[in-house]
């Protein structure tokens, strides 16, 4: 775009759905992007491991010793019986966090902007004894939360882990704002609804039966949003114009959050 300042932005989770989106829409504003991938990256790297985040995290610093314009944590994973629970969670909630805080001093040096990509459904997921939210937010600790959660019974399906993951992830990106910000980078959150990308593929229920993602809008049209809405939402937050918003979770769900949950603002 004229007159536009070109940035430097990584984007996890790139090389499909809402990501490659994201990349498309970053690029076609003149700004370069790094993509970092389990498969297909710029940088190749299991988000899910300590050893592939800290691989990351190094190959960033060597790429960019002048900061960051901005990140979009955006990578993710669902569904059992494909992945252990405990790897969803090192991958949605360990992966993104240690991510994040691993490219924080780059995001400082440039007054960055980081967005991450939570779920609609966190507005109104059902709460049960298999929640681990508030251990991932109060605890914290990858190895002992990530045993624990493997001795879970498997009939509950990993949906369960998968909203814990992404609850945690919004609470996470709520509690550090205002000291991010005060520094001078801004964090926010984008809470999508059901997108049609592979991730879907990973859940039990067809998305247009599924009771977690009431479509308000399209109701009963067995309708998904495309990836390039949620894609807008995250590089809005990360580009220059986004300047005052920070600690926000901005749903992207064709208002089904708020037709479930009218008074709630989270
Ligand atoms: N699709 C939806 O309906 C929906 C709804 C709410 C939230 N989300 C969130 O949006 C984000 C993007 O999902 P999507 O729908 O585009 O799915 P997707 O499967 O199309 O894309 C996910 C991307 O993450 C990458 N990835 C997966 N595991 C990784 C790992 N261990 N290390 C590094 N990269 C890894 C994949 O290779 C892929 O490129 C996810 O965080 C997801 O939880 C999606």
């Amino acid at each position: 775009m004229e007159g536009e300042k070109m940035g430097i932005y990584v984007i996890t989770g790139g090389s499909k759905g809402i990501g490659e989106k994201t990349v498309d829409l970053l690029r076609s504003h003149g700004h370069k992007t790094i993509n970092i991938d389990i498969d297909g990256g710029d940088i190749n790297a299991d988000l899910g491991t300590p050893e592939g985040r800290a691989e990351a995290i190094s190959q960033v610093h060597v790429l960019c010793p002048d900061g960051l314009d901005g990140l979009v944590c955006n990578h993710g994973i669902a569904g059992i019986p494909r992945f252990k629970l405990s790897y969803v969670l090192s991958v949605n909630y360990f992966g993104a966090v240690k991510i994040i805080e691993g490219l924080f001093d780059l995001l400082k040096m440039k007054s960055g902007k980081c967005v991450a990509t939570v779920s609609g459904a966190i507005a109104y997921a059902t709460r049960g004894r298999y929640y681990v939210d508030e251990l991932l937010t109060n605890c914290g600790d990858e190895e002992r939360i990530c045993r624990l959660v493997d001795t879970f019974p498997l009939c509950e399906d990993g949906e369960i882990i998968y909203f814990s993951s992404k609850i945690a992830l919004a609470n996470w990106v709520r509690r550090i704002a205002p000291s991010w910000a005060a520094q001078g980078v801004n964090v926010n959150a984008v809470a999508p609804g059901a997108v049609a990308t592979t991730i879907m593929h990973n859940f039990k229920r067809p998305v247009a039966e599924s009771y977690y993602y009431p479509m308000p809008a399209m109701f009963k049209q067995g309708w998904t949003m495309d990836p390039a809405d949620v894609a807008q939402a995250l590089a809005f937050l990360v580009m220059p114009g986004a300047g005052g918003i920070s600690g926000a979770i901005l749903f992207c769900d064709t208002g089904s959050a708020a037709l479930i949950n009218p008074d709630k603002q989270l």
